[in-house]
């Protein structure tokens, strides 16, 4: 990918009506068990962002044939839970965390080895809490020292189920260990600290795949099958996120987002911000293929700081960059706590933003689990995306606020989530330009 920096004018409002791309969590998932499902998969609204067509490749590389994607459409022939190939080379992630915690869990369970690899970024982030919960169930990984990637999975040790108390809320760990579930004898259970976005549960039970529920425990016996499926994959509420942060902080702004995924254990950014005195309406809702859909209404409002409640913080754990945005434009000031999961997302998002918010002029001081954040004006500067696509966005909406032009230093990963970002906000009212480096 190209480096690129974004440079956007102070100013502006956000208006229309449009959509945003497919949500990256379910599109991954899609590939994943449209794969091993039986029969051809069609999916519509598939996010053709670099993470998600990671793992489109990925299943390509283990024999899968995949038509698409065009126009976000794929057809997927399954080759059953039993027929992937062994990949001829190392699979390479790239950026996404996603990609390789969930495909730890699944190739766990194969009868070949495979090597995941991953970007600079990705190849520091924390796989342990994968590999040490699938050793348990009887699985052969090898990390990097400090164990990273790249992972080593070695195919031909059988797999248990077994139960897990998992100690950080991660949908990805939960993910993982219910895609090795599908392979291990017996059955696997997995309880989360507090609840975590929960679309591997859904489309598994969309392709008929019982998901075993007990009192917080979440579990599958293995040795089923999945049944191919059609999925709609409705748009990104982390990408929307940009939006609604934009029509939130910039007077005279109104934004209907179409057809967003709205999954209540999504959601904690709408609640978020609503606390915090933005006008935001979910509305025409309905039901797309086991997901919950709506169009959300945002016009811009005077935002104040709040405590954030320590139970949304899984539920808008992506959102937590824009948030910050919000919070720097808010009167008074913005405490958030019980959040130290952002200290290892595609940057450390609690270090990352507070130097960037710094770096703008507002008053931003980073905790170990959190950040406190006082709203004033924001100025002009430069301000370092340390290559993460979320925060690259949250500060282009920023320009809408602030004094003079900011410039935001690599970008090229937006690409990864948010394909034509600039292209889409600019249509909409913000002054972004995308500048090569
Ligand atoms: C995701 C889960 C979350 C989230 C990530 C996508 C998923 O990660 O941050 O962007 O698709 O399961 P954690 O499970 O590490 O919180």
């Amino acid at each position: 990918m190209e480096e690129r920096n974004f440079v956007v004018d102070p100013g502006g409002a956000l208006h229309g009506r449009f959509r945003v791309p497919g949500d990256k969590s379910i599109s991954h998932r899609s590939i994943m068990l449209g794969s091993l499902a039986e029969g051809e998969t069609r999916v519509s609204g598939f996010l053709e962002g670099a993470d998600a067509l990671a793992t489109l490749a990925t299943f390509r590389a283990m024999g899968v044939v995949i038509s698409g994607p065009d126009h976000g459409r794929l057809r997927i022939s399954g080759v059953g839970l039993h027929g992937l190939q062994p990949p001829a080379e190392p699979l390479y992630l790239g950026n996404s965390g996603t990609s390789m915690r969930l495909l730890c869990g699944l190739l766990a369970g194969q009868s070949f080895d495979s090597v995941l690899q991953g970007d600079e970024s990705l190849s520091r982030r924390p796989m342990k809490r994968v590999t040490e919960p699938l050793a348990a169930m009887g699985a052969r990984i090898e990390a990097a020292e400090g164990g990273t990637a790249p992972l080593t999975i070695r195919g031909g040790h059988p797999l248990t189920g077994f139960r897990y108390d998992m100690p950080v809320a991660s949908a990805q760990v939960k993910s993982c260990l219910l895609l090795a579930g599908l392979f291990a004898e017996g059955e696997t259970w997995v309880r989360e600290p507090a609840p975590t976005r929960d679309h591997t549960e859904r489309m598994l039970e969309g392709f008929g795949y019982p998901v075993l529920r007990d009192q917080g425990w979440v579990g599958v016996a293995g040795g089923g099958r999945l049944r191919a499926g059609d999925i709609d994959v409705p748009a990104d509420i982390s990408s929307a996120a940009f939006f609604i942060l934009g029509a939130c902080i910039a007077p005279g702004s109104e934004v209907v987002l179409e057809h967003v995924g709205i999954n209540p254990t999504r959601t904690g950014v709408i609640d978020i911000l609503n606390l915090m005195g933005a006008d935001i309406e979910l509305r025409h809702r309905r039901e797309v293929g086991g997901e919950p859909v709506a169009d959300v209404h945002v016009r811009s409002a005077q935002l104040h700081g709040i405590r954030i409640p320590e139970h949304l913080v899984p539920l808008a754990i992506d959102e937590f960059p824009a948030i910050f945005v919000a919070a720097a434009c808010a009167r008074g000031t913005t405490v958030l706590t019980g959040a130290e999961e952002l200290r290892v997302k595609e940057s450390d998002r609690i270090a990352v933003m507070a130097e960037g918010l710094r770096a703008l002029g507002i008053d931003a001081r980073p905790t170990p689990d959190g950040m406190e954040i006082t709203g004033g004006e924001l100025a002009g500067g430069r301000v370092d995306s340390h290559g993460d696509h979320r925060i690259a966005m949250c500060f282009a909406m920023a320009g809408l606020r602030s004094g003079g032009p900011i410039e935001i230093a690599r970008c090229a990963n937006v690409e990864t989530s948010f394909p034509g970002f600039a292209d889409l906000a600019s249509a909409h009212g913000l002054a972004i330009r995308a500048e090569p480096v």
